[in-house]
């Protein structure tokens, strides 16, 4: 299957460092330091994941010229859907007017568009009708922080990205792509609230402050780092290829420490990554097809190239997968 266009989109507004040092007891040079983060995008107070996609997926959509009718499969992955029903995938099909198509949300974390990547791709071999299929991953990540926690709440960001999939044609065509999960490690990673697990929400899930993301953030650094370069380095022996056979590697941008060590294990030399995290910190699952339209659209990737995306995420939830340009 081919990656045919793609489209990304980031809230206007831009929450600094320095606007962090009036919430929390931090400063600008310890995020940077310590996560390469200088900035991260915010939705506006009435934009909902959906709208997100929206703007994205109209981007990949005006690029190939394919209308929202030609559409016949809309995947969302996200773990902050507009309303846990209907799914954000209902309500981007119906923005966008693509009344043929079948939408659905996938939540895998940071690594969304991973198991996007796979799922579509089940879905192209399965159902010979489904043609064009748009797959989105946007996350309003700020809305889950908690900004009295410093380690974590200077991590997220907003902003999502669309990728229009077809069987076969002009765009970067998919080689190979592996998902894991080890469900083991869920606690490191976990949005307590909201869930069946938990009280309803209530005045005292509230009070016990369920509704924020919890993060393990020493625990999930290096688990990301094994799992990460481990699966990258898989995916790329199957297709009998090494490291110097890759011009690019898009890694899910959580931590720039975490992206260099991942380098480091691969003996990747760092001009070959793709970094987002300086402007739009850890948007979970958006980050790598937006760094993958940024560095599609400024040209960095170039017909008979090949680009390797590999991320991690909560779940736990880890894939990496192989793409070829091809004019
Ligand atoms: O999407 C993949 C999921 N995983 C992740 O995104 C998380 C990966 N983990 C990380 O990115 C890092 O572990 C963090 C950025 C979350 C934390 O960095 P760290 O280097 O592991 O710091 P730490 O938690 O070990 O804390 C070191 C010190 C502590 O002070 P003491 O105990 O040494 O006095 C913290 O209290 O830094 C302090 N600290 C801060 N100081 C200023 C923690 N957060 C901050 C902060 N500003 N924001």
């Amino acid at each position: 299957m081919v990656i045919a266009a793609t489209g990304s989109y980031l809230p206007e507004r831009v929450l600094h460092n320095r606007d962090l040092e009036k919430m929390v007891d931090t400063s600008d040079e310890w995020i940077f330091t310590r996560t390469g983060i200088r900035e991260r995008r915010m939705a506006a107070p009435d934009e909902a994941t959906s709208d997100l996609c929206l703007r994205a997926a109209r981007r990949a959509l005006d690029e190939d010229g394919t209308a929202p009718d030609d559409l016949d499969l809309i995947v969302v992955t996200t773990i902050t859907p507009d309303t846990m029903c209907p799914s954000a995938a209902c309500w981007l099909q119906n923005k966008l007017g693509a009344d043929r198509a079948v939408a659905f949300d996938l939540a895998a974390a940071c690594s969304g568009f991973l198991f996007g990547l796979k799922t579509v791709q089940s879905f192209l071999a399965a159902d010979p009708r489904i043609r064009n299929v748009l797959l989105c991953s946007a996350e309003v990540m700020t809305r889950t922080v908690d900004y009295t926690d410093r380690a974590s709440c200077i991590l997220w960001g907003d902003g999502g990205a669309a990728a229009l999939i077809r069987r076969d044609g002009p765009g970067l065509h998919l080689r190979r792509v592996e998902i894991r999960t080890q469900g083991a490690y869920g606690e490191d990673l976990l949005l307590p609230g909201g869930g069946s697990r938990t009280t309803p929400i209530s005045h005292e899930s509230v009070d016990r402050n369920l509704h924020t993301l919890k993060l393990e953030g020493k625990k999930t650094f290096r688990v990301a780092v094994r799992c990460m370069a481990g699966i990258a380095r898989e995916v790329l022996e199957a297709e009998g290829l090494g490291v110097e056979d890759v011009d690019w590697v898009i890694p899910h941008q959580a931590n720039r420490r975490i992206q260099e060590a991942v380098a480091q294990v691969l003996k990747l030399p760092l001009e070959k990554m793709v970094f987002t995290i300086e402007k739009y910190g850890n948007i979970s699952s958006a980050t790598i097809p937006i760094a993958l339209d940024e560095a599609r659209r400024d040209g960095r990737i170039r017909p008979g190239q090949r680009v390797l995306l590999t991320a991690f995420g909560g779940g736990l939830t880890w894939g990496a997968a192989l793409l070829e340009a091809q004019g």
